[in-house]
């Protein structure tokens, strides 16, 4: 019987290591859904909704979208405040409606959906900055908007983890 015990032990305690090694990436670097619950569609102002973020090297937009009406564009500024698809700096459409764009570069960026849909407001710009130093490294910085973000991401996998930890106890 400890046997046994102590081979779920060793399963729960491997689960669990796993589990870290997995969220770890996703709180250094952030995924965004542009448009959050949305997508990219129309009815969005993705002027507003970008304003309250900050993009750091290192994160990803994540397009959703129909694959068979939006495509997702690059363009320099120009084309960007045009709304010209004529000669995108980089086609990321896949044609799965799920396009992931490394924001890999500090700069300002911009997208814009061809076929029209520009015109009606799917286009956005986000400026990605430089990612602020780690807390622990300077404490200051802990009340920046990008420190409250992330621990809102960490707190709930803490909670996560505490819950299966609570359930597999429980199960014994
Ligand atoms: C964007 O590209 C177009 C076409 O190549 C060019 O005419 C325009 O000057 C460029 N704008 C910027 C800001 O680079
Ligand atoms: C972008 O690529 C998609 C998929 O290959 C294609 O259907 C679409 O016409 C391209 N758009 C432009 C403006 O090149
Ligand atoms: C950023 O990613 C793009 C596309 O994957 C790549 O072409 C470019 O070289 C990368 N830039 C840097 C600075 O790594
Ligand atoms: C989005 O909202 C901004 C700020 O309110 C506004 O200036 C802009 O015209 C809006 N864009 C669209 C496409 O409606």
């Amino acid at each position: 019987m400890e046997g046994v015990r102590g081979g779920r032990m060793m399963v729960v305690v491997a689960v669990l290591a796993c589990a870290m090694m997995v969220m770890v990436p996703e709180v250094e670097a952030v995924r965004w859904i542009v448009g959050s619950d949305k997508g990219w569609n129309t009815n969005v102002n993705y002027t507003i909704w970008a304003q309250d973020k900050h993009f750091y090297n290192g994160d990803w937009l994540f397009f959703v979208h129909d694959r068979n009406l939006m495509d997702v564009l690059e363009v320099n500024k120009t084309d960007y405040e045009s709304c010209n698809s004529d000669h995108p700096l980089k086609n990321w459409t896949t044609k799965v409606g799920r396009d992931v764009v490394p924001l890999n570069e500090t700069r300002p960026y911009y997208f814009i959906s061809g076929k029209g849909f520009c015109y009606g407001g799917v286009k956005l710009s986000v400026l990605v900055e430089n990612p602020p130093p780690p807390p622990t490294a300077s404490p200051i910085t802990s009340s920046s908007p990008r420190s409250i973000y992330r621990g809102q991401i960490v707190l709930p996998v803490v909670f996560a983890i505490g819950t299966m930890w609570d359930a597999f106890i429980w199960f014994w």
